[in-house]
């Protein structure tokens, strides 16, 4: 069942993104080589709290940190770790959702760090782009899967893979809802989109095969043939005015 929001629902969902938004930038600023994963955590909780929100991973499913940090061939849900030092070159995806009164915000990007590789830049491009065109496609009258077929047709002639395994999500009080949103499938599909619904939508791409495994910490997924993965994710409102992102930055 997906639960349609009120616009005065979605505004509060608005301030809740706009931490995450907020967070994410500020990670962008602070992250360099030599730090570790865990440090990057430690700061994206401390301006979490500071900002009058909590962390809305920790503690979900018993997951025990307030980012997700997924590096090089790591696609999402990398556990941030004091072993896991940043050194120019690797491609660091971050996630964070935050709750603000009840109401969830949840977005990725994924930052180079230093001089990257030329195939690494353009995979962080192509898996932004592919998320700037699903979210063109959350209009009210489409169908869900018009935003995945953005998605992958988008990736796949670029010449990447998109994972299969894990998927976007409906969000509002609660982190994942109703409906899931792949990143794969045929045009014209699902669930037709509504005013009022919210979508968590991000799509994660690998440069070489779509296959993932999970690592023994039962939490980190990485790709199967060690190529690198982009995530990208934002948390978006389908409206009568169209699309509206909830977790942007003003100004
Ligand atoms: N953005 C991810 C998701 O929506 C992150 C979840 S990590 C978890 O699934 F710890 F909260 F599960
Ligand atoms: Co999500």
């Amino acid at each position: 069942m997906i639960i349609l929001k009120s616009p005065e629902e979605i505004a509060r969902m608005e301030v809740a993104g706009r931490v995450v938004a907020e967070t994410l930038a500020a990670i962008r600023e602070f992250v360099r080589p030599g730090m570790t994963t865990l440090n990057l955590d430690r700061f994206a909780e401390e301006c979490i709290r500071k900002a009058g929100a909590k962390p809305a991973f920790k503690g979900y499913r018993g997951y025990p940190y307030t980012i997700c940090a997924s590096v090089n061939s790591e696609v999402v849900h990398g556990l941030p770790s004091a072993d896991r030092r940043l050194k120019e070159g690797d491609i660091i995806g971050i996630d964070l959702g935050v709750v603000v009164d009840g109401y969830y915000g949840d977005a990725a990007v994924t930052l180079p760090l230093g001089k990257v590789g030329g195939e690494a830049l353009r995979l962080l491009r192509v898996t932004e782009e592919s998320l700037e065109r699903a979210i063109a496609k959350a209009r009210a009258g489409n169908h869900l899967s018009d935003i995945s077929h953005a998605v992958q047709s988008y990736v796949e002639a670029q010449g990447y893979s998109v994972v299969v395994d894990f998927v976007g999500h409906g969000i509002g009080r609660n982190l994942h809802e109703d409906p899931q949103v792949p990143n794969f499938g045929e045009e014209g599909k699902g669930p037709k989109l509504r005013p009022g619904m919210v979508l968590a939508i991000e799509p994660m791409v690998n440069a070489g095969g779509s296959e993932v495994e999970i690592l023994e910490d039962q939490w980190t997924v990485v790709t199967r043939d060690g190529s690198l993965s982009a995530h990208f994710e934002h948390t978006v409102a389908i409206t009568g005015n169209g699309p509206r992102v909830l977790t942007l930055l003003v100004g």
